[in-house]
């Protein structure tokens, strides 16, 4: 796939979920073959502003190419300078417009999904933004505000005509927040209405979830949340399905050992306080279907420091590698 001018590696990408695509994450899903990685979300207002605390979310390395910066904001003129100043200073190879967020701290100010209400200023913003910048930028999408204005066809016309790149569309409304079904017909439609590449998104939780969205939908991508949150090997799961190789789920010892790589690079990214507390939400998910999860899970996240969850999952990555395993 290609993105403007970007080649595009792998049909396989990780979502934006702000709390969760930090660094680390992002270097574990890219080492498991994610075709993009994306920032979390930050605020247009936050980057003009000159907030520090915005810009740690965008510190990035060469090793994660391409990633995606996505920014938020309902004043064009503002997206356009921070687009601007994003690519300035952090050089990613995109930017993504967040027209999908449903949150109320992001939608009571007028941004994410609830310029689904109002194609006038989505227009424009994603007009401004494009002529502000040299590289490609892309936009990510709900159906609709709510389920009596489904505007994905129209979102995604306007978007390609004001030179958008390719669109990202999670197929639920805003009023659906993470509930009901996505409804993959509002991909397809979107597909076969544009002609720049169209990413499928929502509920891809293993190989044959993204199979099916890939012939349902005909979108040139699939791009992955949640699922790849304490599973980065879904990317290469699916890829490697893809390329007609035999799909090995990870064992034990594997989920042990990039639980411990990931708390390391945490740790180098921003300290071990900081480890200690992000690791926190990822163990639950790492280690689900294994033997005693929830007492395994309960004393990681009781423990004081980092150094002493490391010593926890060091003693049982010893049992397990000693042991026949089988993928969990
Ligand atoms: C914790 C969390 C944080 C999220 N943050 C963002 C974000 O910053 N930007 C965005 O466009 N979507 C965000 N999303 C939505 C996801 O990118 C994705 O569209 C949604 O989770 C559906 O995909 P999934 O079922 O694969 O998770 C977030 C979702 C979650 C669960």
């Amino acid at each position: 796939m290609k993105i403007g001018k970007l080649n595009i590696r792998s049909q396989v990408l990780l979502a934006p979920m702000a709390g969760y695509t930090d660094l680390p994450f992002r270097l574990l899903c890219k080492k498991m073959g994610a075709g993009i990685v994306y920032t979390e979300f930050v605020s247009s207002e936050g980057l003009i502003r000159g907030s520090e605390k915005t810009e740690t979310y965008l510190i990035s390395v060469d090793d994660e190419r391409p990633v995606g910066v996505q920014i938020f904001g309902h004043n064009p003129i503002a997206m356009a300078e921070a687009a601007k100043y994003v690519e300035d200073k952090f050089s990613p190879d995109l930017i993504d417009i967040n027209f999908g967020c449903s949150v109320r701290k992001v939608v009571k100010k007028n941004a994410g999904a609830a310029l689904l209400k109002d194609l006038d200023l989505l227009g424009e913003i994603a007009e401004k933004t494009v002529k502000a910048v040299s590289i490609p930028v892309t936009a990510k999408i709900r159906a609709g505000w709510t389920h009596n204005k489904i505007v994905a066809v129209d979102v995604a016309k306007i978007l390609e005509d004001k030179g958008i790149k390719a669109i990202a569309v999670h197929p639920r409304t805003a009023s659906d927040g993470f509930g009901n079904t996505p409804n993959l017909k509002i991909i397809a439609d979107v597909k076969n209405t544009v002609k720049i590449p169209v990413i499928g998104n929502g509920d891809i939780k293993n190989t044959e979830d993204a199979i099916k969205m890939m012939d349902e939908t005909n979108c040139d991508a699939v791009m992955i949340g949640r699922g790849a949150i304490g599973n980065p090997w879904i990317f290469k799961n699916i890829i490697d399905h893809f390329a007609g190789k035999e799909t090995k789920l990870p064992c034990i010892s594997d989920k042990i050992e990039m639980c411990i790589e990931h708390i390391n690079l945490e740790i180098s990214h921003r300290g071990e306080d900081f480890a200690n507390r992000i690791m926190k939400k990822a163990y639950g998910p790492y280690f689900k279907g294994f033997p005693q999860a929830a007492k395994l899970r309960q004393k990681l996240v009781l423990a004081n420091s980092v150094a002493e969850s490391l010593d926890i999952l060091y003693k049982l990555k010893e049992t397990y590698s000693k042991n026949f395993e089988l993928p969990i």
